[in-house]
């Protein structure tokens, strides 16, 4: 018999970022090895107490929560959703139509991109940038344009580098701050109301992708898309529970804003799927209520942890500017590195020799390469030890960091 091959859009797709490091992981655990995970931002925190005990209660007492869920996401949850939106960023939704629940904001950014994309449109993608958008864009046939966004620039784009006869074929824009990999912010609001100008001018999809917006330091507070005039008529704006609130495994996050476009991503996934368990949107629902409870908390967690980490590597000689916001530090290898080594082989190295687990730039684009990225998913007193394994071996790397006072 043949061998019966997959598709040829899976077949272009790279292996998964986190495949090689996470077999590497389990290989170094096999072999006992005192593993520190830095790798994916997977927290390592559980959800707080209440919203646990609200799946509970749930599950144990409403026999008809067991059922199939109202897939667009039940009324008390796109409600709940639209009181906290008005709440947080001032933005008032229409719950019955811009407002679409999600399983993980992942899940949306893929089916938007299945539900509008047609064979041969481009999408304009930040490098680096989450993979996903990507990933999701090839899936669905569509041609991936990368775009740098580079650390002089904040890591906003320059949309006047990307060429007019590719934004011509083009269909979605992907934005998304606080940035995964590189930690940006956005601080000059004006660039958004250039990104919604830019985008309606170009009839593009505006997807913001605000999945860490909660997660930021120093009193940084991260604006909506949604605020600035004009916003609604393009884009859409997704947000999570996972890192907001700790619930990456319960698999529910939202999209709101235009109508239209919600309604089409709404209609593509009523094909293929069922929504959210019905004990985790209410579980959902009871993390929004309890918001001002819950996150300062964990918002509290990540700043520590970020200055643990950046005192650490500041004594071995590495100076790592602190984010603002996400729950990542971005760190630029050293230059001998980057030329001799690169990011995956040098992730490779860590972890293999030292139990160090973090993502190499280049598995979010081209232009992440000569950098690692770190997820402070792991207890204080760990920081320590990781920086020293980094030591290690950029000493055996040859690269010996001078300790600035
Ligand atoms: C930028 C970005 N968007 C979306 C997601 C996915 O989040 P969810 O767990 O809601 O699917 C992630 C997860 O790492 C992310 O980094």
């Amino acid at each position: 018999m043949k061998k019966i091959l997959s598709s040829k859009k899976l077949e272009k797709l790279p292996p998964y970022l986190f495949s090689k490091i996470n077999k590497l992981k389990l290989e170094a655990y096999k072999k006992n090895l005192d593993v520190i995970d830095l790798s994916m931002g997977n927290p390592d925190i559980p959800p707080d107490k209440e919203i646990i005990k609200r799946l509970c209660e749930t599950v144990l007492e409403h026999p008809k929560t067991h059922r199939y869920p109202q897939a667009k996401g039940m009324p008390k949850f796109r409600n709940t959703v639209a009181e906290w939106f008005l709440k947080r960023f001032g933005v008032k939704l229409d719950p019955e139509k811009e407002v679409l629940a999600l399983i993980g904001s992942k899940e949306g950014v893929g089916h938007l991109c299945m539900a509008f994309l047609n064979s041969k449109d481009y999408t304009l993608i930040p490098d680096p940038s989450y993979p996903v958008y990507y990933n999701a864009t090839i899936l669905a046939g569509g041609i991936p344009y990368l775009f740098k966004i580079l650390p002089e620039n904040g890591y906003l784009p320059d949309f006047g580098k990307i060429p007019q006869r590719i934004i011509e074929k083009a269909k979605i824009l992907f934005l998304n701050y606080p940035n995964n990999p590189t930690t940006a912010v956005v601080e000059d609001e004006s660039f958004l109301k250039d990104a919604i100008k830019f985008a309606k001018k170009n009839n593009l999809i505006l997807c913001y992708d605000n999945a860490y917006s909660e997660i930021t330091f120093d009193g940084y507070v991260a604006p909506s898309i949604l605020q600035f005039e004009g916003a609604k008529d393009i884009a859409v704006e997704f947000h999570s529970f996972s890192k907001t609130f700790c619930m990456a495994g319960w698999r529910v996050g939202f999209v709101v804003g235009n109508e239209y476009i919600i309604s089409q991503l709404e209609k593509f996934k009523s094909f293929i799927d069922y929504g959210v368990p019905t004990f985790i949107q209410l579980s959902a629902v009871k993390a929004l209520l309890d918001y001002d409870r819950i996150v300062p908390e964990i918002k509290k967690l990540y700043q520590t942890r970020r200055d643990i980490m950046i005192k650490e590597f500041k004594k071995i000689g590495w100076v790592i500017e602190p984010p603002k916001g996400s729950m990542y530090l971005w760190c630029k290898l050293p230059e001998k590195i980057t030329k001799e080594v690169g990011s995956l082989k040098f992730a490779e190295k860590l972890l293999v020799e030292t139990g160090v687990a973090v993502a190499p730039g280049e598995g979010f684009g081209p232009n992440g390469e000569g950098y690692i990225r770190l997820a402070l998913v792991t207890a204080n007193n760990r920081f320590h030890d990781a920086a020293l394994r980094f030591k290690k071996v950029f000493k055996e790397l040859g690269v010996n960091l001078k300790i600035k006072s």
